[in-house]
Protein backbone atom coordinates (compact mmCIF):
# COMPACT_ATOMS: atom_id res chain seq x y z
CA UNK A 1 0.00 0.00 0.00
CA UNK A 2 1.16 3.46 -0.81
CA UNK A 3 0.12 6.83 -0.40
CA UNK A 4 -0.75 8.62 -3.50
CA UNK A 5 -1.82 11.84 -2.51
CA UNK A 6 -4.14 14.09 0.35
CA UNK A 7 -6.68 16.99 -0.10
CA UNK A 8 -7.87 18.33 2.61
CA UNK A 9 -9.12 15.77 5.01
CA UNK A 10 -9.02 13.20 2.77
CA UNK A 11 -6.09 10.68 2.07
CA UNK A 12 -5.90 8.46 -1.50
CA UNK A 13 -3.95 5.15 -0.81
CA UNK A 14 -3.05 2.88 -3.92
CA UNK A 15 -3.14 -0.98 -2.96
CA UNK A 16 -3.37 -4.37 -4.77
CA UNK A 17 -6.65 -5.99 -4.66
CA UNK A 18 -5.13 -9.21 -1.68
CA UNK A 19 -3.91 -6.37 0.19
CA UNK A 20 -7.69 -5.33 0.69
CA UNK A 21 -8.59 -7.19 4.21
CA UNK A 22 -10.55 -4.24 5.46
CA UNK A 23 -13.89 -3.20 4.57
CA UNK A 24 -15.44 0.38 4.87
CA UNK A 25 -15.61 2.18 8.09
CA UNK A 26 -12.52 0.51 9.06
CA UNK A 27 -9.72 2.19 10.45
CA UNK A 28 -5.67 2.21 8.97
CA UNK A 29 -2.60 3.67 10.36
CA UNK A 30 0.03 4.85 8.32
CA UNK A 31 3.10 4.29 10.40
CA UNK A 32 6.78 6.43 10.02
CA UNK A 33 8.82 5.81 12.44
CA UNK A 34 6.84 6.56 16.44
CA UNK A 35 3.95 8.32 14.71
CA UNK A 36 0.96 7.58 12.99
CA UNK A 37 -1.61 8.80 10.93
CA UNK A 38 -5.14 7.83 11.50
CA UNK A 39 -7.63 7.23 8.55
CA UNK A 40 -11.32 5.27 8.34
CA UNK A 41 -11.69 3.68 4.88
CA UNK A 42 -14.90 5.47 2.91
CA UNK A 43 -14.26 4.19 0.05
CA UNK A 44 -12.31 1.71 -2.19
CA UNK A 45 -12.65 2.42 -6.28
CA UNK A 46 -10.32 1.15 -9.40
CA UNK A 47 -7.03 3.54 -9.41
CA UNK A 48 -7.42 6.20 -12.59
CA UNK A 49 -4.25 5.20 -14.47
CA UNK A 50 -3.57 6.50 -17.27
CA UNK A 51 -4.01 4.78 -20.72
CA UNK A 52 -7.18 2.08 -18.88
CA UNK A 53 -9.74 3.00 -21.05
CA UNK A 54 -7.50 2.82 -24.03
CA UNK A 55 -6.11 -0.59 -22.40
CA UNK A 56 -9.93 -2.27 -21.67
CA UNK A 57 -11.39 -0.90 -24.98
CA UNK A 58 -8.18 -3.19 -26.93
CA UNK A 59 -9.04 -5.34 -24.86
CA UNK A 60 -12.71 -5.92 -25.88
CA UNK A 61 -12.18 -5.07 -29.81
CA UNK A 62 -9.56 -8.51 -29.15
CA UNK A 63 -12.16 -10.90 -27.52
CA UNK A 64 -14.87 -9.29 -30.30
CA UNK A 65 -12.23 -10.07 -33.67
CA UNK A 66 -10.89 -13.53 -32.26
CA UNK A 67 -13.94 -14.80 -30.22
CA UNK A 68 -11.49 -15.12 -27.12
CA UNK A 69 -8.88 -13.72 -24.76
CA UNK A 70 -5.43 -13.36 -26.27
CA UNK A 71 -2.91 -15.98 -25.49
CA UNK A 72 -0.01 -14.98 -23.73
CA UNK A 73 1.69 -18.36 -22.62
CA UNK A 74 4.43 -16.52 -20.59
CA UNK A 75 2.58 -14.24 -18.92
CA UNK A 76 4.24 -11.21 -20.01
CA UNK A 77 1.18 -8.95 -19.58
CA UNK A 78 0.79 -9.99 -15.65
CA UNK A 79 2.29 -6.52 -14.88
CA UNK A 80 0.29 -4.74 -17.32
CA UNK A 81 -2.69 -6.90 -16.08
CA UNK A 82 -2.02 -6.13 -12.13
CA UNK A 83 -1.55 -2.11 -12.50
CA UNK A 84 -4.94 -2.24 -14.06
CA UNK A 85 -5.90 -3.88 -11.37
CA UNK A 86 -4.58 -1.28 -8.61
CA UNK A 87 -6.94 -0.11 -6.43
CA UNK A 88 -7.92 3.35 -4.96
CA UNK A 89 -8.83 3.24 -1.43
CA UNK A 90 -9.80 6.74 0.04
CA UNK A 91 -9.68 7.68 3.36
CA UNK A 92 -10.71 10.02 6.28
CA UNK A 93 -7.81 11.55 8.43
CA UNK A 94 -9.12 11.19 12.04
CA UNK A 95 -5.65 12.26 13.82
CA UNK A 96 -2.31 11.55 14.67
CA UNK A 97 -1.30 9.33 17.02
CA UNK A 98 1.70 9.81 19.26
CA UNK A 99 3.21 8.32 22.19
CA UNK A 100 -0.76 6.39 22.07
CA UNK A 101 -2.28 9.58 22.19
CA UNK A 102 -4.14 11.59 19.69
CA UNK A 103 -3.77 14.81 17.99
CA UNK A 104 -6.37 15.89 15.53
CA UNK A 105 -4.92 19.21 14.33
CA UNK A 106 -1.15 18.12 13.98
CA UNK A 107 0.60 19.25 10.28
CA UNK A 108 2.49 16.03 10.74
CA UNK A 109 2.62 13.38 7.16
CA UNK A 110 3.77 10.06 7.26
CA UNK A 111 6.77 9.22 4.72
CA UNK A 112 4.64 8.75 1.57
CA UNK A 113 6.99 6.30 -0.13
CA UNK A 114 7.98 3.90 3.27
CA UNK A 115 4.97 4.30 5.48
CA UNK A 116 4.02 1.33 6.72
CA UNK A 117 -0.43 0.93 6.63
CA UNK A 118 -2.04 -1.80 8.69
CA UNK A 119 -5.32 -2.15 9.74
CA UNK A 120 -5.80 -0.08 13.35
CA UNK A 121 -9.35 -1.48 14.15
CA UNK A 122 -8.08 -3.09 17.19
CA UNK A 123 -6.32 0.06 18.53
CA UNK A 124 -9.68 2.20 18.82
CA UNK A 125 -11.09 1.04 22.47
CA UNK A 126 -8.03 2.30 23.69
CA UNK A 127 -7.98 5.87 21.62
CA UNK A 128 -11.41 6.59 21.92
CA UNK A 129 -11.97 5.81 25.65
CA UNK A 130 -8.79 7.42 26.52
CA UNK A 131 -8.02 3.88 28.17
CA UNK A 132 -10.52 4.83 30.81
CA UNK A 133 -12.56 1.34 31.82
CA UNK A 134 -14.36 2.56 34.11
CA UNK A 135 -18.49 2.72 34.31
CA UNK A 136 -18.26 1.22 30.55
CA UNK A 137 -21.20 0.31 28.63
CA UNK A 138 -20.48 -2.51 26.37
CA UNK A 139 -22.30 -1.85 23.00
CA UNK A 140 -20.85 -4.69 20.98
CA UNK A 141 -17.61 -5.78 18.88
CA UNK A 142 -15.31 -3.88 16.47
CA UNK A 143 -13.75 -6.37 14.23
CA UNK A 144 -14.34 -8.74 16.60
CA UNK A 145 -12.81 -7.24 20.05
CA UNK A 146 -15.35 -5.93 22.72
CA UNK A 147 -16.19 -2.26 22.43
CA UNK A 148 -18.26 0.38 24.88
CA UNK A 149 -18.43 3.60 25.58
CA UNK A 150 -18.58 5.06 28.94
CA UNK A 151 -21.41 7.11 30.93
CA UNK A 152 -19.86 10.06 30.96
CA UNK A 153 -20.15 10.29 27.53
CA UNK A 154 -24.09 10.32 27.71
CA UNK A 155 -24.00 12.40 30.84
CA UNK A 156 -24.94 15.97 30.18
CA UNK A 157 -25.26 15.48 26.79
CA UNK A 158 -27.44 15.24 23.73
CA UNK A 159 -28.08 12.26 21.81
CA UNK A 160 -29.86 11.37 18.95
CA UNK A 161 -30.15 7.34 17.55
CA UNK A 162 -31.36 6.94 13.83
CA UNK A 163 -31.49 5.05 11.29
CA UNK A 164 -34.19 3.23 8.71
CA UNK A 165 -37.21 1.54 9.99
CA UNK A 166 -36.37 -2.02 11.65
CA UNK A 167 -32.19 -0.99 11.98
CA UNK A 168 -31.79 -1.55 15.40
CA UNK A 169 -32.80 1.85 17.05
CA UNK A 170 -34.66 0.77 19.71
CA UNK A 171 -32.33 -2.09 20.48
CA UNK A 172 -29.78 0.15 21.16
CA UNK A 173 -31.18 2.17 23.22
CA UNK A 174 -32.21 -0.63 25.50
CA UNK A 175 -28.84 -1.45 25.50
CA UNK A 176 -28.08 2.23 26.73
CA UNK A 177 -31.30 2.33 29.24
CA UNK A 178 -29.30 -0.99 30.50
CA UNK A 179 -26.07 0.00 31.22
CA UNK A 180 -27.01 3.57 32.60
CA UNK A 181 -29.70 2.51 34.60
CA UNK A 182 -27.30 -0.22 36.14
CA UNK A 183 -24.68 2.64 36.88
CA UNK A 184 -26.81 4.26 39.02
CA UNK A 185 -28.90 6.99 36.65
CA UNK A 186 -32.29 7.93 36.44
CA UNK A 187 -33.76 7.30 32.93
CA UNK A 188 -37.45 8.02 32.14
CA UNK A 189 -38.54 6.51 28.23
CA UNK A 190 -41.33 8.17 26.43
CA UNK A 191 -42.88 4.68 24.86
CA UNK A 192 -45.01 5.50 22.03
CA UNK A 193 -45.10 1.77 21.15
CA UNK A 194 -45.30 -0.02 24.14
CA UNK A 195 -41.95 -1.98 23.54
CA UNK A 196 -40.19 -0.79 26.48
CA UNK A 197 -42.40 -2.49 29.02
CA UNK A 198 -40.81 -5.83 29.24
CA UNK A 199 -37.37 -4.63 30.04
CA UNK A 200 -38.39 -6.12 33.53
CA UNK A 201 -38.19 -9.51 31.89
CA UNK A 202 -34.79 -11.64 30.36
CA UNK A 203 -35.54 -13.88 26.97
CA UNK A 204 -35.84 -16.52 29.08
CA UNK A 205 -38.97 -15.63 30.72
CA UNK A 206 -37.07 -14.81 34.48
CA UNK A 207 -37.05 -11.46 35.63
CA UNK A 208 -34.30 -8.88 34.77
CA UNK A 209 -32.47 -6.86 37.31
CA UNK A 210 -34.07 -4.59 35.50
CA UNK A 211 -36.87 -5.01 37.34
CA UNK A 212 -36.68 -3.96 40.97
CA UNK A 213 -35.54 -0.38 39.89
CA UNK A 214 -38.32 -0.04 37.10
CA UNK A 215 -41.83 1.34 37.32
CA UNK A 216 -44.50 1.44 34.30
CA UNK A 217 -46.62 4.84 34.48
CA UNK A 218 -49.86 3.91 32.69
CA UNK A 219 -51.68 7.53 32.47
CA UNK A 220 -55.38 7.02 33.62
CA UNK A 221 -54.44 4.12 35.56
CA UNK A 222 -51.48 4.97 37.46
CA UNK A 223 -50.70 7.96 36.88
CA UNK A 224 -53.13 10.26 37.08
CA UNK A 225 -53.16 14.34 38.51
CA UNK A 226 -54.67 17.07 39.67
CA UNK A 227 -55.94 20.51 37.80
CA UNK A 228 -54.10 22.20 40.58
CA UNK A 229 -50.78 20.24 40.45
CA UNK A 230 -50.85 21.23 36.53
CA UNK A 231 -50.98 24.48 37.42
CA UNK A 232 -52.09 27.86 35.56
CA UNK A 233 -48.54 28.17 33.17
CA UNK A 234 -49.06 24.43 32.14
CA UNK A 235 -53.06 24.26 31.95
CA UNK A 236 -52.25 27.59 29.47
CA UNK A 237 -49.97 25.79 27.66
CA UNK A 238 -51.59 22.79 27.31
CA UNK A 239 -54.81 24.49 26.14
CA UNK A 240 -52.59 26.51 23.68
CA UNK A 241 -50.22 24.20 21.83
CA UNK A 242 -52.32 20.79 22.69
CA UNK A 243 -56.16 21.58 22.17
CA UNK A 244 -54.91 24.58 19.86
CA UNK A 245 -57.33 27.42 21.81
CA UNK A 246 -57.33 30.63 20.46
CA UNK A 247 -55.11 33.44 22.64
CA UNK A 248 -58.66 35.43 23.38
CA UNK A 249 -60.26 32.23 25.01
CA UNK A 250 -57.11 31.58 27.01
CA UNK A 251 -57.26 34.90 28.85
CA UNK A 252 -60.79 34.31 29.76
CA UNK A 253 -59.55 30.77 31.07
CA UNK A 254 -56.77 32.97 33.09
CA UNK A 255 -59.23 35.45 34.21
CA UNK A 256 -61.47 32.85 35.75
CA UNK A 257 -58.44 30.68 36.96
CA UNK A 258 -57.46 33.51 39.04
CA UNK A 259 -60.82 34.62 39.98
CA UNK A 260 -61.59 31.33 41.54
CA UNK A 261 -58.23 31.03 43.11
CA UNK A 262 -58.63 34.47 45.16
CA UNK A 263 -62.17 33.65 46.17
CA UNK A 264 -61.62 29.59 47.13
CA UNK A 265 -57.97 29.79 47.42
CA UNK A 266 -57.32 26.61 45.61
CA UNK A 267 -59.09 25.66 41.90
CA UNK A 268 -60.35 22.23 41.07
CA UNK A 269 -61.71 20.85 37.65
CA UNK A 270 -64.99 20.97 39.43
CA UNK A 271 -65.01 24.48 40.23
CA UNK A 272 -63.91 25.72 36.52
CA UNK A 273 -66.05 23.86 34.74
CA UNK A 274 -69.05 25.33 37.37
CA UNK A 275 -67.76 28.78 37.29
CA UNK A 276 -67.33 28.44 33.48
CA UNK A 277 -71.24 27.36 32.74
CA UNK A 278 -72.81 30.25 35.09
CA UNK A 279 -70.06 32.91 34.80
CA UNK A 280 -71.27 35.93 32.30
CA UNK A 281 -69.08 36.10 29.03
CA UNK A 282 -69.33 35.40 25.36
CA UNK A 283 -70.98 32.58 24.41
CA UNK A 284 -68.35 31.20 21.46
CA UNK A 285 -65.72 31.41 24.01
CA UNK A 286 -67.92 29.41 26.38
CA UNK A 287 -68.27 26.78 24.30
CA UNK A 288 -64.77 26.83 22.85
CA UNK A 289 -63.23 26.23 27.12
CA UNK A 290 -66.24 23.91 27.58
CA UNK A 291 -65.28 21.43 24.68
CA UNK A 292 -61.40 21.94 25.60
CA UNK A 293 -62.10 20.61 29.39
CA UNK A 294 -64.34 18.08 28.10
CA UNK A 295 -61.40 16.62 25.95
CA UNK A 296 -59.08 16.65 29.48
CA UNK A 297 -61.61 15.38 31.42
CA UNK A 298 -62.35 12.27 28.68
CA UNK A 299 -58.42 11.88 28.54
CA UNK A 300 -58.56 10.30 32.28
CA UNK A 301 -55.52 11.87 33.27
CA UNK A 302 -56.94 14.59 35.08
CA UNK A 303 -58.36 12.65 38.34
CA UNK A 304 -59.76 14.58 41.25
CA UNK A 305 -60.64 12.20 43.79
CA UNK A 306 -56.83 10.60 43.58
CA UNK A 307 -53.92 12.02 44.67
CA UNK A 308 -51.77 13.40 42.01
CA UNK A 309 -48.68 10.90 40.85
CA UNK A 310 -45.49 12.58 42.91
CA UNK A 311 -43.37 12.54 40.65
CA UNK A 312 -40.69 13.35 43.13
CA UNK A 313 -40.38 10.07 45.01
CA UNK A 314 -41.09 8.19 41.87
CA UNK A 315 -37.84 9.19 40.40
CA UNK A 316 -36.28 9.42 43.89
CA UNK A 317 -32.64 7.67 43.59
CA UNK A 318 -30.09 7.20 45.66
CA UNK A 319 -27.30 5.74 43.30
CA UNK A 320 -29.31 2.29 42.76
CA UNK A 321 -30.26 3.37 39.50
CA UNK A 322 -34.44 4.14 38.58
CA UNK A 323 -36.18 3.58 35.29
CA UNK A 324 -39.90 5.05 34.56
CA UNK A 325 -41.24 3.87 31.43
CA UNK A 326 -44.17 6.43 30.35
CA UNK A 327 -46.05 4.35 28.31
CA UNK A 328 -48.04 6.25 25.78
CA UNK A 329 -49.33 3.56 23.84
CA UNK A 330 -53.15 3.63 23.16
CA UNK A 331 -53.40 7.11 23.90
CA UNK A 332 -55.18 10.08 21.28
CA UNK A 333 -52.51 12.12 19.94
CA UNK A 334 -53.86 15.03 22.44
CA UNK A 335 -54.12 13.00 25.44
CA UNK A 336 -50.17 11.87 24.48
CA UNK A 337 -49.53 15.91 23.89
CA UNK A 338 -51.38 16.67 27.50
CA UNK A 339 -49.58 14.09 29.19
CA UNK A 340 -45.92 15.24 27.97
CA UNK A 341 -46.25 19.24 28.30
CA UNK A 342 -46.77 17.90 31.78
CA UNK A 343 -44.13 15.94 32.27
CA UNK A 344 -41.88 18.24 30.77
CA UNK A 345 -42.93 21.13 32.99
CA UNK A 346 -43.26 19.48 36.37
CA UNK A 347 -39.63 17.62 35.39
CA UNK A 348 -38.16 21.10 34.74
CA UNK A 349 -39.47 22.73 38.12
CA UNK A 350 -38.03 19.26 40.17
CA UNK A 351 -35.06 19.51 38.78
CA UNK A 352 -34.95 23.93 39.20
CA UNK A 353 -35.27 23.46 42.40
CA UNK A 354 -32.65 20.50 42.89
CA UNK A 355 -35.33 18.18 44.19
CA UNK A 356 -34.66 15.17 41.76
CA UNK A 357 -30.96 14.09 40.08
CA UNK A 358 -30.84 14.97 36.85
CA UNK A 359 -32.22 12.59 34.38
CA UNK A 360 -31.47 10.76 30.96
CA UNK A 361 -35.23 11.10 28.41
CA UNK A 362 -35.67 8.75 26.12
CA UNK A 363 -37.73 10.20 23.54
CA UNK A 364 -38.98 7.95 20.47
CA UNK A 365 -40.73 9.45 17.63
CA UNK A 366 -40.70 12.76 19.70
CA UNK A 367 -42.70 14.82 17.00
CA UNK A 368 -45.45 12.71 17.65
CA UNK A 369 -45.86 14.47 21.20
CA UNK A 370 -43.50 17.23 21.24
CA UNK A 371 -44.79 20.70 20.11
CA UNK A 372 -42.17 22.75 18.05
CA UNK A 373 -41.42 25.02 20.26
CA UNK A 374 -40.13 22.65 22.87
CA UNK A 375 -37.36 21.30 20.97
CA UNK A 376 -35.39 24.33 21.63
CA UNK A 377 -35.98 24.63 24.95
CA UNK A 378 -35.11 20.95 26.08
CA UNK A 379 -31.81 21.03 24.12
CA UNK A 380 -31.18 24.17 25.81
CA UNK A 381 -32.77 25.34 29.36
CA UNK A 382 -33.78 21.84 30.23
CA UNK A 383 -30.68 20.31 29.19
CA UNK A 384 -28.55 23.18 31.86
CA UNK A 385 -31.24 22.10 34.40
CA UNK A 386 -30.57 18.37 34.24
CA UNK A 387 -32.69 16.91 31.73
CA UNK A 388 -31.06 14.43 28.84
CA UNK A 389 -32.40 14.07 25.76
CA UNK A 390 -31.98 10.90 23.34
CA UNK A 391 -33.92 11.29 20.79
CA UNK A 392 -35.03 7.99 18.37
CA UNK A 393 -36.29 8.31 14.52
CA UNK A 394 -36.70 7.02 11.71
CA UNK A 395 -37.32 10.07 10.27
CA UNK A 396 -34.49 12.52 10.65
CA UNK A 397 -36.20 14.98 9.27
CA UNK A 398 -39.03 15.52 12.04
CA UNK A 399 -36.01 16.57 14.17
CA UNK A 400 -35.09 20.18 13.99
CA UNK A 401 -31.78 20.78 12.15
CA UNK A 402 -30.45 22.84 15.00
CA UNK A 403 -31.00 19.65 16.89
CA UNK A 404 -28.51 17.60 14.80
CA UNK A 405 -26.14 20.73 15.04
CA UNK A 406 -26.14 20.75 18.46
CA UNK A 407 -26.26 17.13 18.94
CA UNK A 408 -22.97 15.49 20.98
CA UNK A 409 -23.83 12.05 20.13
CA UNK A 410 -25.58 10.60 17.20
CA UNK A 411 -25.49 6.30 16.93
CA UNK A 412 -26.33 6.38 13.16
CA UNK A 413 -27.95 3.08 11.34
CA UNK A 414 -28.16 2.33 7.80
CA UNK A 415 -30.23 5.14 5.71
CA UNK A 416 -30.20 4.14 1.75
CA UNK A 417 -31.75 7.51 0.98
CA UNK A 418 -30.21 10.33 0.11
CA UNK A 419 -32.31 13.09 1.31
CA UNK A 420 -32.37 11.30 5.20
CA UNK A 421 -28.25 11.34 5.28
CA UNK A 422 -28.12 15.26 4.17
CA UNK A 423 -30.20 16.21 6.96
CA UNK A 424 -27.47 14.31 9.65
CA UNK A 425 -25.07 15.35 7.75
CA UNK A 426 -25.95 18.37 9.21
CA UNK A 427 -24.46 17.60 12.24
CA UNK A 428 -21.42 19.24 13.61
CA UNK A 429 -19.09 16.75 14.82
CA UNK A 430 -18.75 14.50 12.08
CA UNK A 431 -18.08 15.70 7.86
CA UNK A 432 -20.82 15.58 5.15
CA UNK A 433 -19.17 13.06 3.12
CA UNK A 434 -18.47 10.29 5.66
CA UNK A 435 -22.17 10.81 7.01
CA UNK A 436 -23.03 9.90 3.38
CA UNK A 437 -20.78 7.57 2.58
CA UNK A 438 -20.44 5.44 5.68
CA UNK A 439 -24.18 5.56 6.54
CA UNK A 440 -25.15 4.11 3.20
CA UNK A 441 -22.43 1.20 3.22
CA UNK A 442 -24.11 0.25 7.32
CA UNK A 443 -24.99 -3.69 7.24
CA UNK A 444 -27.69 -4.67 9.35
CA UNK A 445 -27.22 -4.29 12.95
CA UNK A 446 -23.86 -2.11 12.45
CA UNK A 447 -23.93 1.05 13.82
CA UNK A 448 -21.58 4.33 13.37
CA UNK A 449 -20.99 6.08 16.46
CA UNK A 450 -19.99 9.52 15.92
CA UNK A 451 -19.49 12.49 18.44
CA UNK A 452 -17.93 13.19 22.06
CA UNK A 453 -18.86 9.10 23.14
CA UNK A 454 -15.46 8.34 20.64
CA UNK A 455 -13.96 11.31 20.62
CA UNK A 456 -14.82 12.63 17.29
CA UNK A 457 -13.29 9.16 16.28
CA UNK A 458 -15.90 7.49 14.44
CA UNK A 459 -16.47 3.77 14.76
CA UNK A 460 -18.42 1.18 13.16
CA UNK A 461 -19.96 -1.77 15.63
CA UNK A 462 -21.47 -4.59 15.35
CA UNK A 463 -24.26 -4.16 17.96
CA UNK A 464 -24.20 -6.60 20.47
CA UNK A 465 -27.40 -8.76 21.36
CA UNK A 466 -29.28 -8.61 24.59
CA UNK A 467 -30.65 -11.05 27.14
CA UNK A 468 -33.22 -8.59 27.91
CA UNK A 469 -36.81 -9.20 26.52
CA UNK A 470 -37.10 -6.19 24.05
CA UNK A 471 -40.79 -6.79 22.45
CA UNK A 472 -39.43 -4.73 19.32
CA UNK A 473 -41.37 -6.32 16.78
CA UNK A 474 -44.34 -5.62 14.34
CA UNK A 475 -47.41 -7.44 14.72
CA UNK A 476 -47.63 -9.03 11.08
CA UNK A 477 -50.19 -11.07 9.31
CA UNK A 478 -48.69 -13.45 7.52
CA UNK A 479 -46.47 -15.69 9.64
CA UNK A 480 -42.90 -17.79 8.23
CA UNK A 481 -44.14 -20.50 10.64
CA UNK A 482 -45.54 -22.68 8.82
CA UNK A 483 -46.32 -25.43 11.48
CA UNK A 484 -47.42 -22.87 13.54
CA UNK A 485 -50.04 -22.33 11.25
CA UNK A 486 -50.59 -25.64 9.84
CA UNK A 487 -51.36 -25.79 13.88
CA UNK A 488 -53.82 -23.31 13.63
CA UNK A 489 -55.75 -24.62 10.44
CA UNK A 490 -55.84 -28.43 12.30
CA UNK A 491 -57.33 -26.92 15.19
CA UNK A 492 -60.05 -24.53 13.05
CA UNK A 493 -60.61 -27.87 10.86
CA UNK A 494 -61.57 -30.22 13.66
CA UNK A 495 -63.46 -27.44 15.24
CA UNK A 496 -65.47 -27.34 11.89
CA UNK A 497 -66.00 -31.43 12.22
N1 LIG B 1 -27.83 -6.34 17.48
C1 LIG B 1 -28.95 -7.05 17.53
N2 LIG B 1 -28.95 -8.31 17.98
C2 LIG B 1 -30.07 -9.03 18.04
N3 LIG B 1 -31.28 -8.57 17.66
C3 LIG B 1 -31.35 -7.32 17.20
C4 LIG B 1 -30.20 -6.48 17.10
N4 LIG B 1 -30.58 -5.30 16.60
C5 LIG B 1 -31.89 -5.38 16.39
N5 LIG B 1 -32.37 -6.59 16.74
C6 LIG B 1 -33.75 -7.06 16.62
O1 LIG B 1 -34.25 -6.61 15.36
C7 LIG B 1 -35.59 -6.17 15.47
C8 LIG B 1 -35.70 -4.73 15.01
O2 LIG B 1 -34.94 -3.91 15.87
P1 LIG B 1 -35.52 -2.57 16.52
O3 LIG B 1 -36.91 -2.76 17.01
O4 LIG B 1 -34.51 -2.09 17.49
O5 LIG B 1 -35.51 -1.68 15.22
P2 LIG B 1 -35.94 -0.15 15.07
O6 LIG B 1 -34.88 0.48 14.25
O7 LIG B 1 -36.23 0.42 16.40
O8 LIG B 1 -37.25 -0.30 14.20
P3 LIG B 1 -38.47 0.76 14.06
O9 LIG B 1 -38.00 1.80 13.10
O10 LIG B 1 -39.57 -0.09 13.49
O11 LIG B 1 -38.76 1.30 15.42
C9 LIG B 1 -35.98 -6.36 16.93
O12 LIG B 1 -36.66 -7.58 17.06
C10 LIG B 1 -34.65 -6.42 17.67
O13 LIG B 1 -34.74 -7.18 18.85
MG1 LIG C 1 -37.96 1.16 17.20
Amino acid sequence: MRILQKHKDTIEILCKPDEIDFNIGDYLVAWSGDKALLMQVIDVAYADIPGVTEDILRDLSAEEVNGRSLFDPYNVSSLSILMREIRKVTAKIRGVINNSHITTNSTWLPNRFSAKIVKANDKLMKITQNEQNSNLITLGTVDGVSFGITVNALDGRLTIITGKKESGKSHMAKILIEGLVTHGASVMVLDVNGEYTSLGYRIDGGESHLMERMLILEPGENFTTTISEIGLGCMLDILEHVYNTPSTSCREFSRIWKMIERREGKVSFEMLVDTLSHIQMNESVREALMSRMNSIEASGFVNEERNPTDLKSILHNSGEGRLVIVDLLNLIPATRRLIVEYLLTKLSSLLKNNMINPIFLFAEEAHLYLRETYWEDIVTRMRHLGLFPVFITNQPDTIPEAVYRQADNIFLFNFSNENDLERISKAARIDAESVKMLGKTLPPRYCLLIGRMVSDIPVMLKVRSSELKTMGYTRIFFRNDTKRQGETYWRNSEAIH
